[in-house]
């Protein structure tokens, strides 16, 4: 499928004005046949299919369209990194771009369900010169899996893409899909599905993601151990002779995302001194400097596309300062009682109640609400001032994972074991509040741990990096000596 916009790279071909017959017959021949035989399914074909056979249940005789969606321009012909829908992968375990999951209502009499076919791009035909003629041809960007090869792979039937449209034109019955993602389906289904059917799929599919199963747990579980190594590198980089910018820390850390992974699983927050109170600092351009706490949110992406999130504020020389430790030890504080909340049966928000009203506490009896209780504070919201964010959010193939899903079944639903939530309280003085100490002004402290919820209570799934104040001085002692 061509790029939306290859100009750039035509222009460059453009040096070769003409294609000789010659050239053209020598480019047919001499390639060998490298189909790949004896292939074995990925890891997570069987979970894939549990996943399709319940959304199948789900939508019965309904048509459901899934795509992963197309590159995304940067600037003129160059494109981002491909990352393909989250619910495309976890229906398919496949990452390929411009392909699209199709479950086709199959009739009861021929036994009912959906009959899912993942439409991809093929190999790239020599025959018409497609594969170097077309400058995404395999020749350009590299060889493909073939049809045969990508249905042993993923353990489904595959078509080629090319032919989707055109079959879609020719379907009848009510149709779910995806939309947003590729716009060249989008426009075949024009008309064809409800703008509130299809929002209700998406839904649909961001609710079945709540519950994760084994696989998912299991690669979540790589996603923090991964980022703790990313964590000991930036840690040796502080203890590094000469300055340290949060550049140096961001590529630090996205290095070792992808040595161990795919990506990272959002952009890196590195923020030093007061960027630590700017909760979405990715601009990333300071200096890091002895004194200052680091904030570092930042999660690996795995090679299947699960990530963590997970944060740490450290003090750059090694050794927080009395007033540092002092927020730091109620934001400990908070976590330590907003995790302890996360069990079965619990209400999502019981975390979230709990991890704030603790910091609600340390604010009064630091006198910030002046002679309110921290009840009064905490009845009033008056602590979000410096709590600022929501305590956590759903983790999994997206960092903010299922955030389609019912308010229901997420915000105001009840945890489950298997459910992977991120516990993430801070506290964050601007260095403008005039309504605090001066001393206060300037620091920002979160504590954010990625944890399972378990059948008798949970796990902390990133306990591999410490967060108690004495144990992270040593920690960063031991990296550093
Ligand atoms: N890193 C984004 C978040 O913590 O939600
Ligand atoms: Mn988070
Ligand atoms: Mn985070």
């Amino acid at each position: 499928m061509a790029a939306e916009t290859d100009e750039g790279t035509q222009r460059k071909n453009g040096l070769y004005r003409e294609v000789s017959t010659e050239l053209a017959e020598n480019m047919r021949q001499g390639w060998a046949d490298t189909e790949r035989h004896g292939l074995t399914p990925i890891p997570q074909a069987a979970y894939t299919a549990r996943r399709r056979a319940r959304l199948s249940a789900r939508f019965p005789g309904e048509l459901l369209v899934i795509p992963a969606g197309r590159a995304k321009v940067r600037a003129n012909d160059t494109a981002y990194p491909f990352r393909p829908s989250s619910d495309y992968v976890y229906l398919t375990g496949d990452q390929s771009q411009d392909a699209v999951l199709v479950l086709e209502p199959v009739a009861p009499g021929d036994g009912g369900g959906h009959w899912a076919v993942a439409h991809l791009l093929p190999r790239s035909d020599r025959d018409n010169g497609e594969f170097w003629l077309d400058y995404h041809g395999e020749l350009w960007d590299g060889r493909r899996n073939s049809l045969t090869e990508n249905e042993r792979l993923l353990g489904l039937d595959c078509a080629d893409v090319r032919t989707l449209a055109d079959r879609l034109a020719t379907v009848t019955g009510p149709v779910r899909l995806l939309r947003g993602l590729d716009s060249g389906i989008d426009t075949a289904l024009t008309g064809r599905s409800a703008a509130g059917d299809d929002d209700e799929f998406r839904s649909a599919l961001s609710g079945m993601r709540l519950v994760k199963d084994e696989f998912e747990i299991a690669d979540l579980r790589f996603a923090c151990e991964a980022t703790a190594l990313g964590f000991e590198d930036v840690v040796r980089v502080l203890a590094g002779s000469g300055p340290t910018s949060e550049r140096r820390i961001e590529g630090t850390f996205f290095t070792r995302a992808r040595i161990e992974g795919n990506d990272v699983g959002y952009a890196s927050i590195c923020a030093a001194g007061p960027h630590a109170t700017t909760l979405h600092w990715v601009r990333n351009d300071g200096e890091a400097r002895p004194g200052d706490l680091l904030l570092l949110d930042a999660g690996v992406e795995t090679r299947h596309l699960y990530t963590a999130d997970i944060t740490r504020t450290l003090p750059v020389d090694g050794r927080f300062t009395p007033v540092q430790r002092k927020v730091y030890e109620a934001v400990y504080a908070a976590q330590e009682a907003g995790i302890a909340a996360v069990k079965p049966g619990a209400a999502y928000r019981d975390f979230h109640d709990t991890a704030q009203r603790v910091l609600t506490e340390h604010l009064a009896a630091w006198g910030l609400f002046g002679d309110r209780s921290a009840e009064e504070a905490f009845a009033l919201g008056l602590q979000r001032r410096w709590t600022l964010a929501g305590t956590g959010h759903m983790l999994g193939l997206d960092v903010h994972d299922c955030s389609r899903a019912r308010t229901e079944l997420y915000v105001d639903g009840t945890l489950e074991p298997g459910m992977v939530l991120t516990v993430e309280p801070g506290l964050y003085f601007q260095s403008d509040d005039l309504t605090v100490p001066e001393v206060y002004r300037g620091i920002g402290v979160r504590i954010e741990d990625d944890i399972l919820v378990t059948a008798d209570g949970n796990e902390n799934l990133s306990a591999g990096l410490p967060r108690e104040a004495d144990e992270v001085e040593r920690w960063m002692a031991r990296l550093r000596a």
